[in-house]
């Protein structure tokens, strides 16, 4: 691992910035190769479909790939397109899209596009490891520099989300958002019928968990038929646990993976799950954020993509849904970023270079992110398009301590991700503490971040 790799998560962690401040959507006219907006994950099925050819060359496309098929990102995807379609209606957006939360279908599709030479013009990636380790270091991408140096983006966007991007002294993807991933998310009115608030601690959360139970209601609802969703839970169960600096060292190696506080946090996290859902090995997590909206559960741990789900199904924040950071991790933001990329050979070169200067437009970010659920990446977002939710997660990301997302691409490679969900499969099953934690030390090692 190089050193900029290594120091890549202490970037991340150090992030404390201030963003200055930071409508209805219509589907874009998009070719769809695969399901548009849909409310549940469903099996990858890439499909292409070439466009008839304009006269005299290929067809005037921009080839898009994400996993935004869910209430809310798609929404706020739809609305960077319809921005797009505006200001070049003759090119044809193919909206490319493989469903499953957090790309666990998506990313290995386009793994095996990328290999076989068959690049989209721009895909989704996580800023941090993900972006970095996997794609430029194997030299599959294009430095977007250029673009940040046409539009004098240089001092549009914090210095340390661009230095997260940055390898070899070239920037890589353009970011479009902040997202915040150790939120909980509750149905106001079943805590109120059972004379509960929001838990703040994980001792609250067991409490409060006790009690709805006894009330014949399930407490936590989980959707992990995507396993990076219990990855997800696990991540804000060890912040909470170990603190900001404990989980941050997980990343570096400074903090022990068998460390009496890792028992902790994983006995924690396997008795969360005697109060989630029966059946959430087949629920997706949008499908999970529908149990609290129709009260069928209480709770749910979820990034805030699950704000742009409520917004979607026409809830009102603090009235439908209500919101807290997930219980013991107050004061810490746990944050990852969307970005877009130019990988090398994209078949529409030009219009992707359109495509992302939209995406890093303050025009483009402030049509995505109140839709889609997270923050602007620029600094000059326009806070009054942004709901009550969003404008707390400003104010939190720009007085929080920052730490780096694991589920989604923040802190550990893409093999070291891999290796965690695989952990987690066996361990949400067996439930064996002891087996887990020795697995997730190994996995440690494994990435070359933790001495034998
Ligand atoms: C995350 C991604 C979010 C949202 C979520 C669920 O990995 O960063 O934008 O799409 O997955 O699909």
């Amino acid at each position: 691992m190089s050193k900029k790799r290594f120091w890549l998560p202490i970037v991340l962690m150090v992030l404390a910035l201030v963003l200055a401040a930071c409508g209805g959507t219509t589907p874009a006219e998009t070719t769809t190769p695969t399901e548009a907006a849909a409310p549940v994950e469903e099996e990858a099925a890439p499909v292409e479909e070439e466009a008839a050819p304009v006269e005299g060359g290929t067809a005037n496309q921009l080839e898009f790939y994400s996993w935004w098929t869910a209430g809310g990102e798609a929404d706020g995807l739809n609305a960077m397109y319809d921005v797009f379609k505006t200001m070049y209606p003759d090119i044809e957006i193919v909206n490319a899209t493989v469903a499953g939360g957090a790309g666990s279908n998506a990313k290995a599709v386009l793994a095996t596009r990328m290999q076989a030479g068959d690049p989209p013009d721009s895909f989704q990636v996580h800023a941090g490891h993900e972006l970095i380790d996997t794609w430029v270091v194997a030299d599959k991408m294009e430095p977007v520099t250029f673009i940040f140096e046409e539009n004098g983006w240089m001092d549009a966007y914090p210095a340390d989300v661009i230095s997260i991007l940055s390898h070899d002294g070239e920037i890589w993807s353009v970011p479009v958002n902040i997202h915040r991933s150790n939120v909980m998310w509750y149905n106001p009115a079943v805590l109120e019928a059972n004379g509960l608030t929001a838990p703040t601690t994980m001792e609250e959360f067991f409490t409060v968990a006790d009690a709805l139970q006894e009330a014949g209601v399930t407490p936590l609802a989980l959707g992990d038929n995507g396993i990076w969703t219990s990855t997800h839970l696990l991540e804000s169960v060890l912040l909470a646990t170990l603190g900001a600096d404990g989980y941050r060292g997980l990343w570096t190696g400074e903090t022990d993976w068998n460390s009496p506080e890792v028992t902790t946090a994983l006995e924690s996290f396997a008795r969360m799950l005697d109060y989630v859902n029966a059946d959430h090995a087949a629920l997706s997590w949008d499908q999970a954020a529908q149990l609290v909206a129709d009260g069928d559960a209480a709770m749910t741990i979820m990034g805030d993509w699950a704000n742009g789900y409520f917004t979607s199904i026409d809830l009102e924040p603090n009235v439908g849904y209500g919101y807290a950071p997930s219980p013991g991790t107050d004061g810490v933001f746990m944050m990852l970023s969307d970005t877009f990329s130019l990988p090398q050979g994209a078949p529409h070169r030009d219009n992707a270079i359109k495509w992302l200067t939209l995406a890093g437009s303050r025009e483009g970010q402030d049509a995505f992110n109140p839709l889609k659920g997270s923050i602007p990446a620029r600094t000059d977002g326009d806070r009054s398009l942004y709901d009550v939710y969003l404008q707390s997660a400003m104010d939190d990301f720009a007085s929080n301590a920052i730490t780096p997302s694991l589920a989604h691409g923040a802190a550990a490679s893409e093999g070291w991700v891999t290796a965690f969900n695989d952990i987690m499969t066996l361990f949400v099953t067996d439930r064996n503490v002891g087996n887990a934690q020795t697995a997730m030390a190994q996995a440690c090692v494994n990435a070359g971040v933790c001495g034998q």
